[in-house]
């Protein structure tokens, strides 16, 4: 069938954020549809530049570090159809201005949570065992004997793990978990999860996964209630021998907050694969630890996710165009 923009017999305007993988800019220029502009870096477009690049778009391909609000929207101007995010995160679009203006939305749920989940593992087993530090030790000379006594850290086995937000990730990062021999599995969010039974996970308020927990894992999403979740009060109610694994968003932990649970003794340590903001500076205080570990926002970076990622992101983007049926539309 003719499509809508070859029978308009001109080519749909499309905006791209940043330099993605080939497969996806392959799929786009393929489809011989539209006329795409690029920001053709690895460094996020400049807030002039998105204004700019989007002006009179039909579509906009963008990524988690462009944020999509009514000034955006409103210099595309009405043509504007579809918004397609290289994320399954989407904190970063106003919604509600999106909703507004009858724009669809496409995202990547699913294709890249094995690989978050796996991330999610490493960090969670680097903080609680201190990897980095040994690393450390070894490259400056501080190993000088096996000692019974040194950088000794925390185990999986017999303990007890709470998921903030036990959805595609959460899940999958629980599901990895339990063979390191977790003896309870706890879970927070607004809905109880029938999944969770064939991992015997229980659903209980926070109240009862903060000072129960050895180790609590954040996957939720951002929202109003979950931004800042993280705060003095939580981490008072957190055992001193327990570990903080963020792989959601920075700003549900106050990291002002987590700064003194940490060096404070309140907490064992924390890793973080987000941060506020992104990227963290190299003199920010969470830095100077060695119960922190902060790692530069990968957990879906492997090239095969990225790869799908990026097919996955034209994908939404094209059929927003063409008006049919996206694989992954966000339903706003
Ligand atoms: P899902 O939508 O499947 O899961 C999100 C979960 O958050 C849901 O289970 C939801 O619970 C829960 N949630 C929402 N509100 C609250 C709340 N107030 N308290 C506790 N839990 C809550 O998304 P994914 O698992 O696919 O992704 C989750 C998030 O992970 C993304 O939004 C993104 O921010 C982040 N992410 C980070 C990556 C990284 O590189 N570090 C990679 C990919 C994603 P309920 O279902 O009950 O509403
Ligand atoms: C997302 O998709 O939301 C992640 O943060 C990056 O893959």
């Amino acid at each position: 069938m003719e499509s809508v923009m070859q029978a308009a017999g001109k080519l749909m305007k499309v905006f791209v954020t940043r330099r993605i993988p080939q497969e996806g800019m392959k799929l786009l220029s393929a489809a011989g549809e539209c006329e795409v502009s690029q920001w053709d870096s690895s460094e996020p477009v400049p807030r002039a530049e998105l204004l700019k690049g989007v002006e009179r778009a039909d579509g906009l391909l963008c990524m988690l570090t462009d944020k999509i609000d009514a000034e955006v929207l409103d210099a595309a101007g009405p043509n504007l159809k579809v918004i397609s995010t290289m994320s399954v995160g989407f904190d970063h679009l106003a919604v509600d201005e999106i909703k507004k203006r009858g724009i669809r939305v496409g995202y990547t749920p699913d294709v890249l949570t094995d690989a978050t989940a796996e991330l999610t593992v490493a960090l969670l087993l680097a903080t609680a065992r201190r990897l980095p530090e040994g690393v450390e030790e070894v490259k400056n000379g501080g190993w000088s004997s096996w000692d019974p006594i040194w950088l000794c850290g925390y185990g999986l086995s017999g303990s007890t793990v709470g998921i903030i937000g036990l959805g595609r990730i959460g899940m999958a990062v629980a599901k990895r978990l339990m063979p390191f021999g977790v003896k309870r599995l706890l879970y927070s969010g607004r809905t109880a999860k029938p999944q969770a039974a064939e991992l015997n996970g229980e659903f209980v308020p926070l109240d009862t996964l903060v000072p129960a927990s050895d180790f609590i894992v954040l996957t939720c999403s951002l929202t109003p209630e979950t931004q800042g979740l993280c705060d003095k009060a939580f981490f008072s109610k957190m055992k001193k021998t327990a570990v903080l694994i963020n792989s959601s968003r920075g700003t549900v932990v106050n990291q002002d907050d987590l700064y003194e649970a940490l060096s404070s003794g309140q907490i064992a340590a924390a890793g973080m694969d987000v941060t506020t903001p992104e990227p963290l500076p190299p003199n920010h205080p969470l830095l100077t630890l060695k119960n922190c570990v902060v790692l530069p926002h990968i957990g879906s970076a492997t090239y095969a996710t990225r790869g799908v990622m990026s097919v996955l992101t034209a994908q939404n983007l094209l059929a927003g165009l063409r008006g049919t049926e996206m694989p992954k539309e966000l339903v706003l």
